[in-house]
């Protein structure tokens, strides 16, 4: 079966039908001349199941009201009060937007059906493409517009969201999104979904931590981790975002989403196309986990860069937690030779590299090398690294200023500022309007010749403040308020320039932590600092909600020493267990540990090098949360089924505590897998039905086993 079929119904209306392997979506061009959602939800076995209906039952009398509700992208202008995608302003002051149908074009990709339907303002010249590109392997779908001035006179654009997605009228939503702070990043909060409007949004100019573009929702109270209907969406979007949930009266759950409105205004001048980010909605049977690893393996396979998405990403080492900014070439020195000894691939400088940054307080723009702190620049430092068989990163904060420092006093005005009114810092710093050509230009300067003279093989971008005051005299006319999208644009722009330059340097985003993590900035970023808090207990909550929307591939989590943020310290099992979850990373004081200590940590890095393609690549798979239980285990299965790891962590335990078993999830039932330790092999189902017995007691234990399907 295709899967975008075009189908005439018996009543003469147009329908779509989007099919993947478990899920059905279908919308119709209906006799009241509108793209009107039919289904969303489980794959139905006929086509005629997807057909339009006059609804049975008409609640207040006025059904046009209730079908213009679910529509696939309302247009602002007529007798209709839901969340509009579109709201637009034409030259001649009408502020109503008539969208008719003219065609629908279907193309085949490689991984992928594109259904684009095209429609027209049934007066202005504004022409709108809503594009449908089905992942059939993936159960996705993603959303994208295109709204094109076809005239000679400018529209402005007032409002426009990527989709609007509806759901089937159940009794009650839980809603499942993400909300959190510095240190705290990724915190699951699950919940009835009102009536009335829920909105996750972001008016800070990045995706930030409060919330993430991102949502799940389960239906009459009946989904849980692996069972149940999960429908669930991300946008792929790094600026002021914007999902609003609306519940009405009589049920209808719609979802729509896409660039915030608040504070936006677009100019399309004549000939002009506005395309909004991606909305990426998908839908499951088998639970939240399931729609995770969804997301996963859809993010796995289209969303990394390509040049690196198979490749195993490196085990980092980092001092910032041990030197902070007095990174200097002795200190430095002394980390790579015992980094390397313990088997590190990776080694990167963070903060205060350069310019006069010996605090938060300057240098912050000045992207020259420190000679105080590095007489003979980087290449002494990069070239040992090397020599010792380890790749070189480094840090940098493009988009930020210090008004102490040569960039602030020489251009002033890059920064986003009010005439007469004072600016506010956010850690001592500015943000630099990445909206403007120039700025742009000078940061793909500075970083194309960091890149070209030093054999830098990795980039922490990092990105520490709201912003604020946002004005932008020298705009074009009208155009003062694009900032808000044009910067996330010309951060994306000098991405992809940089790695179209340098395809083999990775790159991580970071903002003060997990502060831009989204599927935006993940086209162009191979991973994520998940966060400033590298407190394992407290990263077992960051991690579950992180894993909810993005890939463990792109998650990047430190083994450290006690940190500042609540002093507690773990035993290395505990510590190397769970910064293993992903990327691993060390950003401890080796000079400070053992010889016996070193042994350790070596051990467990060979191991993580014998696991790693699991840990990045595998099936994520939740077996217990930390916020439901004091032991909390998470599986990963590697691609080829043949290994499996599970890690288990118990926070704290009474006397006489015996755990319950942990039940696997996705190993083959019939196949046998030989148990770390055991004498015995266990079948797939065993495995799954009876569990992995645990005998852990004590505070902050932990345990990772693996299991070889023989
Ligand atoms: C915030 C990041 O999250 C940290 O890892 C570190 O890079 C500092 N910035 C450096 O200023």
């Amino acid at each position: 079966m295709p899967s975008v079929q075009t189908i005439e119904t018996s009543q003469n209306e147009l329908l779509w039908v989007l099919e993947t392997r478990n899920m059905g979506y279908a919308f119709a061009w209906n006799k009241q001349q509108r793209l009107e959602n039919v289904y969303w939800g489980a794959k139905l076995p006929y086509p005629t199941d997807y057909a339009p209906r006059p609804i049975a039952f008409d609640p207040l009398g006025n059904w046009n009201i209730a079908r213009s509700t679910y529509e696939e992208f309302p247009a602002w202008g007529d007798y209709k009060f839901n969340e509009p995608c579109l709201k637009v302003r034409f030259s001649d002051g009408v502020r109503a937007c008539l969208l008719d149908y003219k065609n629908a074009t279907v193309t085949e990709n490689m991984a992928s059906t594109t259904l684009t339907i095209h429609l027209q303002d049934q007066h202005y010249p504004l022409k709108v493409r809503l594009i449908y590109e089905v992942f059939a392997d993936h159960d996705i779908i993603v959303r994208r517009a295109e709204v094109e001035n076809t005239g000679s006179e400018p529209i402005e654009l007032e409002q426009i969201l990527t989709a609007a997605l509806h759901l089937p009228r159940h009794e009650s939503y839980q809603l499942t999104s993400l909300s959190g702070k510095w240190g705290g990043e990724f915190q699951v909060q699950r919940f009835d979904l009102p009536r009335g409007k829920q909105l996750i949004e972001r008016r800070r100019g990045s995706t930030g931590f409060d919330s993430n573009p991102f949502f799940m929702l389960g239906a009459d109270g009946k989904s849980t981790e692996t069972s149940g209907d999960v429908w669930f969406g991300a946008l792929a979007f790094s600026g002021n975002y914007k999902i609003v949930l609306e519940r009405d009266a009589f049920e209808h759950v719609s979802v729509s989403g896409g660039i915030n409105d608040f504070d936006f205004r677009w100019l399309l001048e004549a000939g002009e196309t506005f395309t909004t980010p991606a909305f990426v909605a998908g839908y499951t049977p088998q639970g939240y986990g399931a729609a995770s690893r969804l997301l996963h393996a859809y993010e796995n396979q289209h969303i990394v860069p390509r040049e690196t998405a198979s490749q195993p990403r490196p085990i980092v080492y980092n001092s910032w937690y041990v030197t902070e900014f007095d990174v200097r070439f002795e200190n430095q020195i002394k980390a790579v030779e015992l980094a390397a000894k313990i088997g590190v691939e990776l080694f990167v400088m963070d903060d205060g590299w350069f310019g006069q940054r010996n605090n938060d307080r300057a240098g912050l723009g000045d992207w020259y090398v420190n000679k105080e702190k590095f007489p003979q620049g980087l290449t002494p430092l990069i070239s040992r690294v090397n020599e010792l068989g380890m790749d070189f990163g480094i840090w940098v904060e493009p988009e930020m200023v210090n008004p102490d420092s040569d960039l602030y006093r020489t251009h002033p005005n890059w920064v986003y500022h009010f005439a007469n009114r004072p600016l506010s810092v956010g850690r001592n710093q500015l943000v630099l309007n990445v909206a403007r050509p120039d700025v742009q230009q000078f940061i793909l300067g500075f970083m194309t010749d960091l890149l070209a003279n030093n054999n830098i093989k990795f980039i922490k971008w990092d990105m520490n403040r709201h912003f604020s005051e946002p004005g932008w005299a020298e705009a074009p006319a009208g155009r003062d308020r694009e900032f808000w999208v044009r910067h996330t644009q010309g951060v994306y722009e000098i991405w992809q320039q940089l790695r179209q330059k340098f395809p083999h340097v990775l790159f991580e985003s970071c903002a003060s932590g997990g502060g831009r993590v989204d599927l935006g900035i993940m086209q162009y970023a191979d991973q994520f600092w998940m966060s400033d808090n590298t407190d394992p207990y407290d990263d077992l909550f960051i991690q579950e909600g992180f894993t909810l929307a993005h890939t463990p591939l792109t998650r990047m989590m430190w083994v450290t020493d006690a940190n500042g943020i609540n002093g507690r310290s773990y035993s290395f099992e505990y510590r190397f267990h769970l910064a293993m979850m992903g990327v691993l990373g060390i950003g401890a004081d080796l000079t400070k540990w053992s010889p016996a200590d070193l042994d350790k940590a070596t051990a467990f890095i060979a191991l993580y090098k014998e696991i790693r393609e699991t840990m990045q690549f595998g099936a994520f798979y939740r077996l217990r949360s930390p916020r439901e239980s004091a032991l909390s285990a998470f599986q990963f299965i590697h691609p080829s089924g043949n290994e499996a790891v599970v890690t288990v962590f118990l926070s704290q335990s009474q006397f006489g505590y015996f755990a319950t078993p942990i039940r696997l999830e996705g190993l083959d039932p019939d196949a046998r897998y030989q148990v770390d330790g055991w004498d015995e092999t266990w079948s797939g189902q065993a495995l799954m039905q009876r569990g992995l017995p645990i005998a852990l007691k004590g505070s902050f234990v932990s345990q990772l086993i693996r299991l070889v399907r023989m």
